[in-house]
């Protein structure tokens, strides 16, 4: 162990400020970074990576990109902070607006966790329900109602799924396996007058990722109009990444050219990109629903550093580079990258499948087809992706320290860190044949 990682462990619980950061899924000790730059990132001991990590999601321009790091100077200087509105408040909600057309009114906090929490409770307010509806594998932050894991039976409460969460908490929280429609209709037959809202990630991306089975999201979305429910779509991690209009972006494109009415979300979540790297996540959707939040309405939500001015100068840079060109850079970089390492996995007869959603995706080692629930997703080889993660490392390339997300692309990545990444891969994959064999 580094003396860093003495040092950490005897003051941050773990030696990480978030548990994702530590190194338990694939065993070792994490060095920290001192800097990144576009596609690359360079550890304490000085080793220089192709990051895939882009801060959980963030980075999707690469990092600290010049633009980016001068407007964030230049509101700094002008101050870190002020408790009241700015304008590039107002700007950066105008803009998530005009590239999602359900955000109709926005409000701006600082961590999808927040953003989630406040949807949730926003639900409840304006159906005067209790329950809701969220399915096994998606992440929506760790507020305590969200933090549940699925109960004894299907369609029956949860149960708490960290210490702390009470069972009063868990006890209207009702999990599904994700993507099971007939689970889902059940649910709404046997609840369907207690049901608030059903939250779920647009594409799951918290258990790898997994691409929603075709009209899932639209059945929620029709089964939540009908029976009075919200439907709060949770693209923090999707949202102007898997697409520029994130995942649902996806969704709509599909429906518009295969003359299908486009289905909505009620409510939706961002965080992660619209921050540009900084703390700025936002809760969006139908105008009527969010003047049900304070001041205007009866729901309480607030923030000392909501849309601080630095993070949105942050958000708002980032949001304003992103434009389709450079989408498409990461659709390209994305794309060879999936599939450049599949194909070397392939030629080695490694079993794995990947996993897909937009510009996202993510390989399930010792999976033969792609997976849609956790339950499938927990059959993935984690031992084997420890050994990858640790190749990759050694060939300085950095994956995130998890078989659980995705691999995480941006446009700063090149041709040749793509090339260089599927080199070392295919090395592995090679290696690792050879010595399955022995
Ligand atoms: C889909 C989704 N929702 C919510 C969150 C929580 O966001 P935060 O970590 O900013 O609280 C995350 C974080 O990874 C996420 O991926």
């Amino acid at each position: 162990m580094s003396s860093y990682s003495e040092r950490a462990r005897a003051i941050l619980p773990g030696g990480v400020n978030s548990p994702v950061r530590a190194w338990n899924g694939v065993g070792g000790e994490p060095v920290p970074i001192v800097e990144a730059h576009g596609s690359r990132i360079v550890d304490a001991e000085g080793r220089e990576m192709i990051d895939l990590v882009a801060s959980w999601g963030p980075a999707i321009l690469g990092h600290a990109h010049p633009t980016v790091v001068a407007a964030v100077k230049e509101a700094a200087a002008r101050g870190l902070s002020f408790g009241a509105t700015t304008e590039a408040e107002v700007e950066l909600a105008e803009l998530i607006r005009e590239r999602y057309a359900p955000a109709e009114r926005v409000r701006l906090v600082s961590t999808g966790t927040e953003a989630t929490m406040t949807a949730i409770r926003l639900a409840r307010a304006a159906t005067g329900r209790h329950k809701f509806i969220k399915f096994a594998g998606c992440y929506h932050g760790h507020s305590d109602a969200l933090l549940v894991a699925a109960g004894s039976g299907l369609a029956t409460s949860g149960v708490p799924d960290s210490a702390g969460v009470t069972p009063g908490a868990a006890q209207d929280t009702i999990v599904l396996p994700y993507g099971d429609e007939a689970a889902l209709t059940a649910a709404f037959a046997e609840h369907g007058s207690e049901v608030a809202a059903v939250i779920t990630e647009a594409a799951p991306a918290n258990m790898g990722v997994v691409a929603p089975p075709a009209g899932f999201n639209r059945l929620i979305s029709t089964l939540c109009r009908n029976e009075g429910a919200v439907m709060i779509l949770d693209e923090v991690l999707t949202g102007f990444r898997a697409g520029p209009a994130g995942y649902w972006g996806v969704e709509r494109d599909h429906d518009v050219a295969a003359d299908l009415d486009p289905w909505t979300p009620d409510l939706v979540t961002f965080g992660k990109v619209i921050g540009g790297g900084l703390p700025v996540a936002a809760l969006g959707g139908r105008r009527d629903l969010m003047e049900q939040l304070a001041p205007l309405g009866p729901v309480y939500q607030a923030g000392t550093l909501s849309g601080n001015p630095v993070a949105v100068a942050a958000g708002l840079a980032t949001m304003r580079l992103l434009t389709d060109e450079v989408h498409g850079r990461v659709a390209e970089a994305a794309t060879s990258l999936r599939d450049g390492v599949s194909g070397a996995l392939t030629a080695a007869g490694i079993t794995h499948a990947v996993g897909s959603a937009g510009t996202l995706f993510s390989i399930f080692l010792g999976l033969e087809s792609a997976p849609v629930t956790f339950e499938q997703v927990a059959g993935q080889d984690t031992a084997a992706f420890a050994r990858l993660f640790h190749a990759l490392r050694r060939e300085g390339v950095a994956l995130p320290p998890s078989a659980y997300e995705a691999w995480f692309v941006s446009a700063a990545h090149t041709a040749s860190d793509v090339d260089h990444i599927v080199a070392t891969v295919a090395a592995w994959a090679q290696s690792e044949r050879d010595s399955r064999g022995a």
